[in-house]
């Protein structure tokens, strides 16, 4: 099995403005020792607003802390008002992009093949693509979340093939977890993740497939977060209100002592 170094990504959502921002990773910065950042890949997902100011201060400060963007559009530049382009979130140093948030398919109409060709863009911009797949409430309780699951997978990475599976991610992150402070039972996760490593295995060749890191997502919290790491598929986390606050993403990011 590859040796797969977990990924902790925090997801601000649409919460601090630029200045908020730098206050935030600097606090994070100052809960964390190197040996955290050699242990655990640390991405912090801002809003677009926050990026070059954060980017600054990561490298002023030499924060190892990996710099994330929560969307992107797939053209390369053109006539679509109010987005941004992978090539733009590249040349901020920007290195993984999420992608098909359950909120961007909620509120925002995302389709999976929208999906599919924004994880294309960010993969073809040199940047990694966090691709988000999860069920709700009822296809759970309707017993549907793998068909789900699987279904949004294949659509996300139609036509993708890889050579190298660090440049993707899998957030497993079921749609009634997320902000509710009720989170997937860890083998239920478990489970998912096994089933998603199994379709990859399928679709990329499966020395790459192992490469792929599988996140699990919904209401992560410090002490929560040691039972999802347990599961041999489960690689990192996707973190949304706890990462907001720098003692508890650090906490999650240390999750191992
Ligand atoms: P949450 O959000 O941790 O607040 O549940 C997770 C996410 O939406 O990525």
């Amino acid at each position: 099995m590859t040796d797969r170094t977990p990924l902790i990504v925090g997801n601000w959502k649409m919460n601090a403005n630029h200045l908020e921002s730098i206050q935030m990773v600097q606090k994070l910065s100052y809960r964390l020792e190197g040996e955290d950042y050699e242990r655990v890949e640390i991405v912090v997902a801002p809003p677009f607003t926050s990026l070059r100011s954060i980017q600054l201060v990561l490298e002023q400060d030499h924060i190892p802390v990996l710099l994330g963007a929560q969307n992107a559009h797939w053209a390369e530049s053109g006539a679509y008002t109010g987005e941004v382009s992978p090539g733009m979130l590249a040349k901020l140093g920007v290195r993984h992009v999420i992608v098909g948030h359950s909120e961007r398919r909620e509120h925002f109409g995302e389709t999976d093949e929208m999906v599919n060709k924004k994880a294309k863009a960010v993969i073809g911009a040199d940047m990694a693509a966090i691709v988000c797949v999860g069920e709700t409430l009822d296809e759970r309780e309707a017993g549907q979340a793998e068909d789900v699951v699987s279904s949004q997978l294949q659509g996300a990475l139609r036509g993708i093939s890889l050579e190298d599976g660090s440049v993707l991610s899998i957030a497993y992150e079921p749609v009634w977890a997320i902000g509710s402070g009720r989170t997937a039972l860890p083998d239920d996760a478990g489970l998912i993740a096994g089933l998603i490593r199994r379709q990859l295995v399928d679709r990329l060749n499966s020395e790459v497939a192992q490469q792929v890191r599988i996140l699990y997502g919904g209401s992560v919290n410090p002490a929560n977060i040691k039972d999802f790491m347990a599961k041999t598929d489960i690689d990192g986390a996707l973190v949304g209100g706890a990462s907001l606050d720098p003692d508890k993403f650090a906490a999650i990011v240390r999750y191992r002592l």
